[in-house]
């Protein structure tokens, strides 16, 4: 074990509280494709602004719904990987030890629920939660013929539970994780490109309150120089080793 993981592994094993902030690249071991990955990212082909966006989906409801229908099919379809594990595990530990922790995601995947974890904020919501258009109302089922279907409460048009472009986070979200990245002794960023506001803020919260900042990630980030400890490589092979 490389000296700066076995340190990091020390300092999480102390963490008074943790939060773990996670983006797509610890769901890339599952088979969900990031964003930014220059070969598999999802934005490395389309344009965000054509499809994760109210003004995309007005103008093309039809094939935005259905990018996100093939998407929620992917998500569950896939499986938690040993990192997700790894973070259900170390949430377990601190409650062992009556330290805090919470895991803040940027994915919506639902990935982290099913592997057990907790005290999951969800900043950019749910792939796999429904609602209308115009009024929010949740849907829990659907006509699985039409793109989009539509509201069984308002008629308006269904589109998935996720934030897009231009759109608030949910509310209590962010405040809940800009609190706790304010105040915990210990934060996790994995697989995260850093490049999207305001979760890229949060790593720089926990630094001005203090904290050692551990980033788990497969290339260099603008958190990297910053990093207490910048530990490259895989999550599902280090975040094992963390919470050893
Ligand atoms: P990105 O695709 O921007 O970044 C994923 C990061 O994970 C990259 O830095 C990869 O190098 C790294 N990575 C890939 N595979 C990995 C692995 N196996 N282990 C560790 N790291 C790995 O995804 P996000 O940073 O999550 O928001 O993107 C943030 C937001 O931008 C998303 O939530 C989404 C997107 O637009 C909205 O749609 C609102």
């Amino acid at each position: 074990m490389s000296d700066s993981l076995a340190k990091a592994r020390e300092v999480v094993r102390g963490a008074r509280s943790l939060v773990a902030l996670t983006g797509a690249g610890i769901s890339a071991e599952s088979g969900i494709p990031t964003f930014r990955d220059a070969m598999t990212g999802l934005w490395a082909r389309f344009r965000p602004e054509d499809l994760a966006t109210p003004e995309a989906f007005r103008r093309d409801p039809a094939t935005v719904w259905s990018w996100y229908a093939a998407r929620r099919a992917l998500a569950a379809a896939a499986s938690p990987n040993a990192g997700h594990r790894a973070l259900a595990e170390l949430e377990t530990a601190c409650a062992a030890r009556a330290a805090g922790f919470m895991l803040v995601t940027q994915n919506v995947d639902g990935l982290h629920h099913a592997s057990g974890s907790r005290n999951v904020v969800e900043l950019h919501g749910n792939i796999r939660r429904v609602k209308c258009f115009e009024q929010g109302h949740p849907a829990a089922s659907w006509d699985p013929d039409a793109a989009p279907p539509r509201c069984a409460v308002c008629g308006s048009m269904l589109r998935p539970d996720v934030v897009w472009f231009g759109e608030m986070l949910p509310a209590g979200a962010l405040d809940a994780a800009m609190h706790a990245a304010a105040r915990c002794d210990v934060l996790l960023s994995v697989g995260t490109s850093g490049l999207v506001e305001p979760a890229a803020s949060l790593p720089f919260a926990a630094l001005e309150a203090g904290a050692v900042v551990i980033e788990v990630n497969a290339e260099a980030t603008p958190l990297t120089p910053h990093a207490t400890f910048a530990l490259r490589g895989p999550a599902g092979t280090i975040l094992p080793r963390l919470a050893e």
